[in-house]
């Protein structure tokens, strides 16, 4: 049994599968600067900020911008994705994820999110699970990006935990990273191979009270 007081949730690819939208809307940027973005490129940019993405994009198409063009760029990106957000249902929350945080909560499991998105709140909404929530923090509430903790530690502050009471889920190689840095343990979303998490599982449909308090 170990002092489990907090799990602490990535969003993006761990509560909703959105890269298909945020690829939908890079390949159109890339396509409309005259080269092509593909779903391989688009793996690499998981738990990536906005504005880094772009920049890795920009470089793969050999594209130069200046920062105000980037704003617009980034803007624009940003724009045709959340018309694809906007439509978004319960329905879509993946598999299990509603489930495990409602048993958490049951158990007395402090519940934060942990996410690099700035359109986090509005996500969290359109899929209608914000109240199981007791602390958002996204890119708009922290400077430094993952592998930077700094995101899971204001987490972990907001709940009024210490980082080793808290469980962080992430599916991206840069999330478990900055989860370690912080000082918590990490559940992979994903693959063992990928992820050096200290338990990897396909999805929060195979997680358990069980295992969380075993590891
Ligand atoms: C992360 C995604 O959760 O949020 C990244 O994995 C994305 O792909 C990043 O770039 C920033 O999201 P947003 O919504 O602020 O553009
Ligand atoms: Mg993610």
């Amino acid at each position: 049994m170990n002092n489990i007081k907090a799990c602490i949730f990535d969003l993006d690819g761990v509560i909703v599968d959105t890269a298909v939208y945020h690829y939908k809307a890079w390949k159109r940027l890339a396509n409309s600067l005259g080269f092509d973005f593909t779903e391989h490129q688009n793996e690499q940019l998981k738990g990536v900020s906005r504005v880094r993405s772009l920049e890795l994009i920009l470089g793969w198409g050999g594209v130069t911008k200046t920062a105000a063009e980037q704003e617009i760029l980034a803007t624009q990106k940003n724009t045709w994705y959340m018309e694809m957000v906007n439509q978004m249902k319960p329905d879509e929350i993946l598999p299990g994820a509603k489930e495990f945080v409602e048993i958490c909560r049951k158990a007395g499991i402090k519940i934060a999110l942990g996410s690099a998105s700035k359109n986090s709140m509005t996500i969290l909404n359109k899929i209608g699970i914000t109240n199981l929530f007791d602390a958002v923090i996204d890119g708009n509430k922290v400077s430094k990006a993952k592998p930077d903790p700094e995101v899971f530690l204001t987490g972990a502050k907001a709940l009024s935990v210490e980082p080793e009471e808290c469980v962080v889920f992430e599916d991206a190689i840069a999330g478990v990273e900055a989860a370690k840095a912080g000082g918590m343990k990490v559940v992979g979303i994903g693959q063992p191979g990928v992820l050096d998490a200290d338990l990897v599982i396909s999805g929060l449909d195979k997680m358990t009270l069980d295992k969380l308090f075993k590891i």
